[in-house]
């Protein structure tokens, strides 16, 4: 258990290093968007979340520098504003996390891993391995939206599978057990395990394509109002959308920018910076609809021959290289189609990893829902009763996520409106009482 928490950080912080390494000083302190922190406030925050929950919370350590702390609280200063704060320059900041990070060694050589909530299972120490991996995500994002020569390279992700797969199938009406009481590093939000009944429904068996995609874009998709919400046809006419972010066309053809990249869009590709205004509306356009956060689950966790929920679509293994598209292996998601060992048992493909995806819901509580360890994680963003919901629920990760930060309960939320997040979608279908 040691040892594996103590590979949990390892691998983080060498993710950290490896998207805060390969760009300048001035890179690290420079406001990339008004969307995101400059690099650097993502660095000291990672040190100073993890010296709170760590140090002081589980350790009883007095504070290492207390002045600091407002600095790095998400809560004090929206994004927008942390390039004009004193933030410690990127060579103490670089110092204070590796600091807090020898002195969280030492304590997790010698502390008992029961006990208190906050020990059991080492929970604390994975919800410090999950935070730093969120924050490597966001940081992988600040670097798709640098301007600049690339900084960043990976291996590509495997050819196209040329096998022939149906391009939906349905899954049965029936309950199934939704979130979760037993998977030790679960947020709170993941539980607990609850019994949700589904009408059967249809479910794509992939992620939307760009190929797919372009043809929403040819018919006129962004010009007609028949396929928007009143919202998302408001958004689409102020922001002025008119194709996914990084898109942009040439002679004819359409290109992405990509890490510091121009190339043709991969047509085979899963549709990628979106938002969910834009895949709601072609959900519509298709004759189609985004799928619930339920459904997602129940088509990536219900196993139809036991009745029971698996962690994974593919069983109870942790993900491997065969299953998914995680951890930043690969700077961009794999062909729809690709991974099929990772398939569902109804043979639901790459719902695990390559691109988060939207669904209908709100973000709101499980029935039973408690707050732990902290109302800011989650209970802060909860749809409040009365008012409209401000976050739709995003599921299974995308190439930018890392194992440890990812299973078939785990649940990110944003904006309908963001689209610098790596979020593609898939459809669903009701089937009528007959079918
Ligand atoms: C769960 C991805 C929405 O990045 O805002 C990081 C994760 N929470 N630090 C975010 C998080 C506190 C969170 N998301
Ligand atoms: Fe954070």
């Amino acid at each position: 258990m040691r040892e594996a928490i103590a590979g949990e950080l390892l691998a983080a912080r060498a993710r950290t290093s490896g998207l805060t390494d390969c760009v300048d000083d001035g890179e690290l302190t420079a406001q990339h968007s008004p969307l995101m922190s400059p690099l650097v406030w993502d660095l000291a925050h990672i040190g100073n979340q993890e010296e709170l929950w760590l140090l002081r919370n589980v350790g009883g350590r007095d504070p290492m520098h207390p002045e600091i702390d407002q600095l790095y609280d998400a809560f004090e200063h929206p994004r927008a504003e942390r390039p004009r704060l004193p933030l410690l320059p990127p060579a103490e900041a670089r110092a204070y996390a590796h600091e807090v990070r020898g002195r969280v060694l030492d304590l997790l050589d010698g502390v008992e891993l029961s006990g208190p909530p906050l020990l059991q299972a080492g929970f604390a120490f994975g919800l410090i391995a999950q935070h730093e991996q969120q924050h490597d995500e966001t940081m992988l994002i600040t670097h798709q939206l640098r301007a600049g020569a690339p900084a960043l390279a990976a291996a590509a992700p495997p050819a196209a599978v040329h096998a022939d797969w149906p391009s939906e199938v349905v899954i049965p009406a029936g309950p199934f057990t939704m979130g979760t009481d037993t998977e030790p590093w679960a947020l709170d939000n993941e539980r607990p395990a609850h019994q949700v009944q589904l009408d059967a429904f249809a479910l794509d068996t992939t992620p939307v394509s760009n190929a797919a995609y372009q043809l929403f874009i040819e018919d006129g998709g962004y010009h007609d109002p028949r396929w928007w919400t009143p919202a998302g046809w408001r958004h689409r006419m102020d922001a002025g959308l008119t194709a996914p972010l990084f898109w942009s066309r040439e002679d004819g053809q359409w290109l992405r920018r990509r890490f510091g990249h121009t190339e043709p869009v991969p047509l085979g590709e899963p549709v990628l910076h979106v938002t969910w205004y834009e895949a709601d509306a072609y959900a519509r356009w298709a004759g189609r609809r985004l799928p619930t956060e339920a459904e997602w689950e129940k088509a990536a966790r219900h196993d139809p021959a036991t009745g029971r929920s698996r962690r994974f679509p593919w069983g109870d293994a942790a993900p491997g290289p065969e299953h998914a598209n995680l951890g930043q292996r690969h700077l961009q998601p794999a062909p729809v189609g690709s991974y099929p060992q990772g398939a569902s048992p109804h043979g639901v493909r790459q719902l695990i990893g390559d691109v988060w995806e939207w669904t209908s819901s709100d973000f709101a509580p499980y029935p039973g829902f408690r707050a732990w360890p902290y109302r800011e994680y989650s209970e802060v963003f909860f749809a409040k009763p009365g008012e409209p919901a401000p976050y739709k629920v995003l599921r299974g990760g995308s190439f930018a996520v890392a194992p440890v930060a990812c299973r078939g309960t785990f649940r990110n939320w944003d904006h309908p409106i963001r689209r610098q997040i790596f979020a593609g979608f898939r459809t669903a279908r009701s089937l009528g009482a007959a079918a």
